[in-house]
C-alpha cells in the first residue's frame, strides 16, 4: 500500500528512485510519480496513472536529472486514481512532498489553508501537508522546523518525505504510523517506506521510530524525537538478499515463494532447536521467565496471519493452554476480557498492519502479562513495539498472496506452543522431542508435496470456468480450508467459501450442485471418518469433490470425486503440509484465468491504513 523512495546524492537519482519503486510494486498501487531538483534548481516532476513502467517510459521522453529526489507509488484512499492525485504534491513553487498513510483531519486543515490563500489542485489528504509545510516555512522557519511544526497539526498516520528547491541538498522526513527507513550510503543517503526498495544501493539502515522527524543531507542524518530532542538511532546491517526482489526463473513471485518454503522453514528453525528441545531464549532474553508464567494466550492478526492464529488455538488448547483468537479490526473496538497471566501475541508478515498495530497499542493499556509478535520484517513497528519478537525468516515476500510467510508463521507457532507447553510443565521431554523431530522433517516433507505441482496444474482446469467453490476441513484443517479459500478468491477472483465440514448440513449443503467444486483437506486423523460422511453428503447431491488426502485414507477416486494423494504425515504438522497443494491450486487457476497473480486487483501487500 503506497511506497516511498527518496535520495540525496552526488549522482543522478531518477533511476535509483524508479528501481526503488519497482521493488515496492508488490505492495499494490494505482499511480506513480517522482520529482527531482534539476541543474537549473527547478522541481522536475513526472506522474503517471498505472504501472511504474509508464513512469519509466515517460522519463525516457522527459529526462529528469538531479541528485535530490523523491518518488511514490499511490494506492488511492482520498480521491480517485489519477495523475492529478498522484504524488509528489507541490506547494508554492518550491516544496514537493510524498506521503503514505491517511490524514484524518484533512478537511479541517484544508479549510484553514484555503483561508490562508492556498488553492488545492488534488482531492488528496496529502496535499494539506505540502501546503502546511509551505505555510510554516513562510513564517520564517527552516524546512526541518516547518515539517516539525506541520506534523504537530496532523491527526492520522503518515510517513512523509519533503524537499525544497531552495535548499536542494536536503530531504526532511517524518514518521508516525507509517514506516520509514533511512538507507546509509557513502556520501549519499536514501529513504524509503521499506528497506527492500534500497537494497540495490545499500544494506545499512536506520529505522525511524514513531514520532521521529529527520533531516537528511549527503553528509549525514540528524534525527529528532516527537518532543523535538535530538536522538541517536542505531545503524543496522541488513542480511536481506539483494536478489530478494527478483523472480529468478519463476514466472511469478508467488510461484517462487511457494517453492522457497522448504528453505524458508529450514531457516526459521535454524539455531532455535537442539536435537530434542526448542531453545526458549529464541523468543527473547526474557522468554524463559515469561513463558513459564503463561496460563492463557490472546492472539490477534488479520487475513492469512489470522488463519495461522486459528491453527495455533487448536495446538495451544491441545496442551491445556487457554487460547483466544481474534481479528485485529474487531478486537481493537471492543472491550476484551483479559485473563490472568495472559500473553498478547500478534502475528503479521509485514509487521505494519494498521489494525494489528493498533490492537497491540491498546493491549498495552489493558493489563496483559507481556506482548510478543511473530513477524517476518525485522525493524517493523510490531517488532519494535512488542516485548518479544520471533522472526519468521521467510525472506522478502513480494506476492500479495501470502504463502511462505504463512507456513513459516505456522512453524514459529508450533515452536512457541511446544516451548510454552514445556516451560509450563504440560508436556514432557519425550513429547517435546517428538515435535522437534517433526519440525526438523518439515523442509523435506514440503519438497515432497511440491512434486505434486504437475498433478495440481491439471486439476486446476476444473476450476477455471467456475464462479463459486467450497473448501471443507475439520479440526486444524478448518483454518487451512479457510486459507485455501482466501488464496483462491484473492488471486483468481472466484468466490470461495470455507466451512468446518460439520456445518454443511446447517446451511451450505443447499449450494451444492455439479457446478460447485468442493475442495476437501483430508489427512488421516481421528476426524477422517466424520469427514468421509460429510463428503458423502456432497456426493449424494451431485457435488464434485477434489480431495487432498493421505494416501492411506482409503479414499477412492470415482464418479464425482478426484483424490490427490499425499504421503502420511504426523497430525501436528499436517496443517503446514496440506497448505502447499491449496496454494498451488489457486496459483494455477489464476494462471488459466490470466489474472495479475502477484498484484491482484484492489489489494495491497501491506495494509498500513485502517
Ligand atoms: C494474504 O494472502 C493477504 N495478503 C492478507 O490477508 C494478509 O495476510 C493480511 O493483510 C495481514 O497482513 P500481515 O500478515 O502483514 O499483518
Amino acid at each position: 500500500m503506497c511506497g516511498i523512495v527518496g535520495a540525496v546524492a552526488q549522482r543522478d537519482v531518477a533511476q535509483i528512485l524508479v528501481e526503488g519503486l519497482k521493488r515496492l510494486e508488490y505492495r499494490g498501487y494505482d499511480s506513480a510519480g517522482l520529482a527531482v531538483i534539476n541543474a537549473e534548481g527547478n522541481i522536475a516532476r513526472l506522474r503517471r496513472l498505472g504501472k511504474v513502467r509508464a513512469l519509466e517510459e515517460a522519463l525516457v521522453q522527459e529526462p529528469a536529472s538531479g541528485g535530490t529526489g523523491i518518488a511514490h507509488t499511490r494506492w488511492a484512499t482520498h480521491g480517485a486514481p489519477s495523475e492529478a492525485n498522484a504524488h509528489p504534491h507541490i506547494s508554492g513553487d518550491n516544496i514537493a512532498l510524498v506521503h503514505n498513510g491517511i490524514i484524518e483531519n484533512h478537511e479541517l486543515l484544508r479549510n484553514y489553508l484555503q483561508e490562508q490563500g492556498y488553492t488545492f489542485v488534488s482531492e488528496t489528504d496529502t496535499e494539506v501537508i505540502a501546503h502546511l509545510v509551505h505555510h510554516e516555512q513562510k513564517q520564517g522557519l527552516s524546512l526541518l522546523e516547518a515539517l516539525q511544526k506541520a506534523v504537530h497539526r496532523l491527526e492520522g498516520a503518515y510517513g512523509t518525505v519533503v524537499m525544497d528547491r531552495n535548499d536542494p541538498e536536503r530531504l526532511v522526513v517524518a514518521r508516525s504510523g507509517s514506516p520509514l527507513v533511512i538507507g546509509v550510503g557513502i556520501g549519499e543517503y536514501f529513504v524509503a517506506s521499506d528497506q527492500l526498495a534500497l537494497l540495490p544501493v545499500t544494506h545499512r539502515f536506520i529505522f525511524l521510530e514513531e514520532g521521529d522527524v529527520a533531516e537528511i543531507t549527503r553528509e549525514g542524518v540528524s534525527i529528532f524525537d516527537s518532543a523535538g530532542l535530538p536522538v541517536e538511532r542505531e545503524v543496522v546491517d541488513s542480511d536481506l538478499d539483494h536478489e530478494a526482489g527478483d523472480k529468478g526463473p519463476y514466472r511469478h513471485f508467488m510461484l517462487k515463494e511457494i517453492f522457497e518454503q522448504p528453505d524458508a522453514i529450514a531457516s526459521t528453525l535454524e539455531d532455535r532447536m537442539t536435537a530434542e528441545t526448542i531453545v526458549l531464549e529464541s523468543f527473547g532474553h526474557r522468554a524463559v521467565e515469561i513463558l513459564r508464567r503463561v496460563r492463557a494466550v490472546q492472539i490477534i492478526a488479520c487475513g492469512t496471519s489470522y488463519h495461522a492464529a486459528m491453527v495455533a488455538r487448536y495446538w495451544f488448547e491441545t496442551y491445556g493452554i487457554a487460547c483466544r483468537v481474534e481479528i485485529a479490526s474487531e478486537f481493537r473496538y471492543r472491550k476484551a476480557f483479559v485473563p490472568d497471566d495472559c500473553l498478547f501475541l500478534t502475528i503479521s508478515q509485514s509487521g505494519e498492519t494498521a489494525d494489528t498495530l493498533a490492537a497491540l497499542r491498546m493491549a498495552k493499556e489493558q493489563g496483559f502479562m507481556s506482548s510478543m509478535t511473530i513477524c517476518n520484517v525485522p525493524g517493523s513497528s510490531l517488532v519494535r513495539e512488542s516485548d518479544m519478537a520471533f522472526m519468521t525468516r521467510a525472506g522478502a515476500e513480494i506476492g500479495v498472496a501470502s504463502t511462505k510467510a504463512f507456513t513459516t508463521q505456522l512453524t514459529a507457532l508450533l515452536m512457541l506452543v511446544t516451548a510454552t507447553a514445556r516451560a509450563t510443565g504440560r508436556i514432557d521431554a519425550e513429547q517435546e522431542a517428538e515435535i522437534v523431530r517433526e519440525l526438523r522433517e518439515l523442509p523435506h516433507m514440503i519438497r515432497n508435496v511440491l512434486t505434486l505441482d504437475d498433478a495440481i496444474q491439471q486439476l486446476s482446469q476444473a476450476f477455471a470456468d467456475k464462479h463459486h467453490s467450497l473448501f471443507l476441513g475439520r479440526g486444524t484443517m478448518y483454518p487451512i480450508a479457510m486459507e485455501g479459500a482466501l488464496k483462491l478468491k484473492e488471486i483468481s477472483y472466484i468466490h470461495a467459501e470455507a466451512y468446518a465440514a460439520g456445518e454443511l448440513k446447517h446451511g451450505p449443503l443447499a449450494l451444492i450442485d455439479s457446478d460447485m467444486p468442493v475442495v476437501v483437506v483430508a489427512p488421516n486423523n481421528e476426524l477422517l471418518e466424520k469427514l468421509k460422511s460429510n463428503m458423502e453428503e456432497v456426493r449424494a447431491r451431485g457435488g464434485q469433490l477434489y480431495v487432498f488426502a493421505d494416501r492411506h485414507a482409503r479414499l477412492v477416486a470415482g464418479d464425482g470425486i478426484q483424490v490427490i494423494p499425499l504421503e502420511k504425515v504426523h497430525d501436528i504438522v499436517a496443517p503446514i503440509i496440506y497448505t502447499i497443494p491449496l496454494q498451488l491450486l489457486s496459483y494455477y487457476v489464476a494462471i488459466i484465468k490470466g489474472t495479475d497473480v502477484d498484484q491482484p486487483r484492489n489489494l495491497a501487500k501491506s495494509v498500513t491504513v485502517e
